[in-house]
């Protein structure tokens, strides 16, 4: 398939397998999965992960990466992430394409080289079998058989300002249910995948054949249970995301009472620190569905839960943006603190 492309394509296989040496240590290599210790691995020294024998939907066979789709939105993640890495510090305009939302031409790019990459992978089968894209900057439909919901750049501010905090986030919706996601970080070359009743893994990508990537590791959440323990990624991001009072409230409950807060600038980062163990929650008001699809089905698969701040966990309630993720445990307690509030605005009024 790759031999038929245009030349620019084949330049982006050339940085794939620059990619693999970046991978291999050769070519000013960020460690990874297997080389120095990633979060998980610390999460799991510090005895916060969850046994791994209490996870049944945990499994290490490589199943998530026999998925025909779910290998078909590796290869698309693999060039979006190729296109990010060319031009990560290059970037010198953005532009304004909403309040507060920048774009730049490499959300654009990486947008196209996902929708080309899947359009190519399926053939015929795109039309056959119903197979639609919905992305973040294109749009599309997001009724069909198969859904493809694409983030080409989550964490576009981050990008344009030079912080290497970035992904790709690509999700499968087969029939209504999410089928597969996956999010492709690419500051480090670090996949997260999960296919649904399947399991959540983490790989680094070297750039070969998907059925054969080495050192695939597991994922499960903490088994934290106090807010007092918890660490929690929150984000207030938009105008959008400052309406509510509730959610300010519940934001002081974890700036009062917990080991801490982070607000790091990508959802589906974010969503998928929650699924290795680094964060314990995550909670956003007035997010898209692109942010939000992938990193649900990994928090899922690796043994969290997700919702609305009701406890709604339909699929379509969750894309529609207002998310609480968490590792289970904490799940009610988050969602007692979000309805019954421990202070109220007025408590927080200034003594002067
Ligand atoms: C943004 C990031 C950010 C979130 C914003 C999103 P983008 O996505 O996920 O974390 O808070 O609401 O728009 O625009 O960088 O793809
Ligand atoms: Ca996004
Ligand atoms: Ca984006």
């Amino acid at each position: 398939m790759h031999g038929q492309n245009p030349p620019e394509e084949n330049e982006r296989l050339d940085d794939g397998r620059r990619r693999t040496l970046k991978a291999l240590g050769a070519v000013g290599a960020t460690a990874g999965v297997g080389g120095a210790a990633g979060w998980s691995d610390v999460a799991s020294a510090l005895g916060r992960r969850r046994d791994q024998s209490a996870v049944p939907r945990q499994q290490t066979d490589g199943a998530v990466l026999e998925d025909r789709y779910l290998q078909i939105a590796l290869l698309a993640a693999r060039e979006a992430a190729a296109i990010h890495d060319e031009q990560f510090g290059e970037i010198k305009t953005a532009e304004t394409k909403a309040p507060q939302q920048l774009v730049t031409e490499v959300d654009t790019e990486a947008e196209q080289a996902i929708r080309d990459t899947i359009r190519d992978e399926l053939g015929d089968e795109f039309e056959e079998d119903g197979h639609t894209l919905f992305g973040e900057e294109q749009g599309g439909t997001r009724s069909g058989d198969f859904v493809w919901i694409i983030d080409p750049l989550d964490g576009t501010t981050n990008y344009v300002r030079g912080i290497p905090h970035f992904c790709v986030s690509i999700a499968v919706v087969r029939e209504g249910e999410l089928h597969a996601g996956l999010v492709y970080y690419s500051p480090r070359d670090e996949v997260y995948a999960a296919v649904a009743g399947e399991g959540a893994i983490k790989f680094e990508d070297t750039g070969g054949d998907p059925t054969e990537v080495e050192s695939v590791v597991p994922l499960s959440v903490t088994d934290v249970s106090t807010i007092e323990e918890s660490f929690n990624s929150v984000g207030f991001y938009s105008g959008a995301s400052a309406v509510n009072p509730r959610y300010f409230l519940l934001f002081r409950e974890f700036v009062a009472e917990s080991l801490g807060i982070r607000q790091l600038g990508a959802a589906a980062v974010d969503m998928v620190l929650l699924a290795e163990g680094a964060f314990d929650t995550f909670s956003c008001w007035a997010l898209k569905p692109v942010d939000v699809a992938a990193g649900t089905l990994i928090v899922q698969e690796a043994g969290g839960r997700v919702s609305d701040f009701r406890g709604d966990d339909d699929v379509e309630t969750i894309l529609r943006g207002n998310v609480l993720a968490t590792n289970g445990p904490l799940h009610g307690k988050v969602l007692g603190r979000y309805r019954n509030p421990r202070t109220t605005l007025d408590d927080l009024k200034p003594e002067n």
